[in-house]
């Protein structure tokens, strides 16, 4: 069979480790799982409640391609009152997931021979989105001992003139990395002198620990012209497995990406997004609560992996995940995929491999099961690891 050109792209690592994970439990053996790229809570029951209002009042048909208006209207407000932007409806879309938001604005804004910056440790699947867009992912590396941090002379070294967009992860999957107002007023700068659009993924943006605050690229005022924000319900609420997420730019942008969406998935479960919205509704209750859980879970995971390995690990300032060198285990491999997976295979602990995120050598823990079984998983670590 020949298959098209766009079809030559890696599978996402993370949900190949998920999968083999729960295909193992599935076959009945104890699997600990440090991969899952979702906090494991119950998805509160108020959004649970509203899907059901929704199907037993008939809203079950087709919706408006961009999104329910009451949604599209209840997303642009949460976004304004808690981060300070100034989104209408007509600059929100409902997409299905921020995932497919992310990619519907690489097929918007990118063509071939365009070039999109992408800093390391990345999310796995900004690469391949871009190269499905036909266009070419460049890559910034950061390192562990400047924080992860992206600077405006790291960007402007990669600057061509076939650069259109630099994507930013603020609120970072797998490192954690937060950055200040300052440093994203810097960051923003660069891209304005060079006439590059941001695109700012800020899914973790409710995940923020120890009393940091959370800075939307979207905040600046004199950036909103060039500034595009992803979003979701995701990891704020508890709703992975709904696929509601959002793009706020432009009205222009917009109205392409509803025209592409049109012409694919019709739009977000019309469910999901009644759904959405009670949580949205309700945010200034659920999103702390999640919060303060995950923060507990990840000080769960930190204090077990000291007492466990004899190392302290720098907590993530936001985000799901741990990420560290393969060394901190005691372990001389380099090679994370061999590494993951014979721990895998050995031990039955999910990790996913640092290559995957661009950065071998590395391994990304998430913290987001219960502290149980974050306990649970580090035990077996140990007990497979120290010898
Ligand atoms: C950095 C990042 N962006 C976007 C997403 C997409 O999330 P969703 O499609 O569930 O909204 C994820 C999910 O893991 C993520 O980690």
């Amino acid at each position: 069979m020949h298959f098209s050109a766009r079809t030559h792209i890696s599978p996402s690592l993370t949900v190949a480790v998920n999968s083999l994970a729960l295909e193992k439990r599935a076959a009945g053996e104890r699997v600990y799982n440090l991969s899952a790229g979702e906090p494991m809570l119950d998805t509160p029951a108020i959004i649970g409640d509203a899907a059901y209002q929704a199907i037993r009042t008939g809203k079950t048909h087709y919706g408006p391609v961009a999104g329910i208006p009451a949604l599209r209207d209840a997303a642009a407000v949460w976004m304004n009152t808690t981060y300070g932007t100034h989104f209408s409806r007509a600059e929100t879309i409902v997409t299905a997931g921020g995932k497919h938001g992310v990619s519907l604005l690489f097929d918007t804004l990118l063509s071939p021979g365009d070039e999109a910056l992408i800093v390391a440790p990345y999310w796995v699947s900004y690469i391949s989105q871009v190269e499905m867009a036909g266009a070419t992912p460049v890559v910034i590396a950061t390192i562990e001992a400047r924080g992860w941090k992206v600077l405006p002379t790291d960007i402007e070294m990669h600057i061509t003139p076939h650069t259109k967009v630099l994507i930013l992860n603020n609120g970072s999957n797998p490192t954690g990395v937060l950055y200040t107002t300052e440093e994203l007023q810097a960051i923003l700068d660069v891209a304005a002198g060079h006439d590059i659009r941001i695109i700012s993924d800020e899914v973790y943006s409710g995940l923020v620990y120890d009393g940091a605050e959370y800075i939307s690229c979207a905040s600046f005022a004199e950036h909103t012209d060039r500034v595009i924000v992803v979003q979701s319900v995701s990891k704020h609420f508890a709703m992975t497995g709904w696929r509601v997420g959002f793009v706020f730019a432009d009205e222009e942008i917009i109205r392409v990406l509803t025209t592409l969406q049109g012409q694919t998935t019709s739009g977000a479960s019309t469910i999901s997004q009644w759904a959405a919205l009670a949580g949205i509704q309700v945010a200034d209750e659920i999103v702390p609560t999640h919060c303060a859980e995950m923060q507990a879970r990840r000080d769960v995971f930190c204090q077990a992996f000291t007492d466990a390995f004899g190392v302290s690990l720098m907590p993530a300032m936001s985000g799901l995940y741990q990420f560290f060198p393969i060394a901190t285990f005691g372990s001389a491999e380099t090679d994370s995929a061999a590494f993951c997976t014979s721990v895998l295979a050995d031990a039955n602990v999910a990790m996913v491999p640092g290559v995957a995120f661009g950065m071998d050598g590395y391994v990304r823990c998430s913290f987001g099961e219960t502290a149980t079984e974050l306990r649970a998983s580090i035990a077996a670590l140990r007990a497979y690891l120290v010898k």
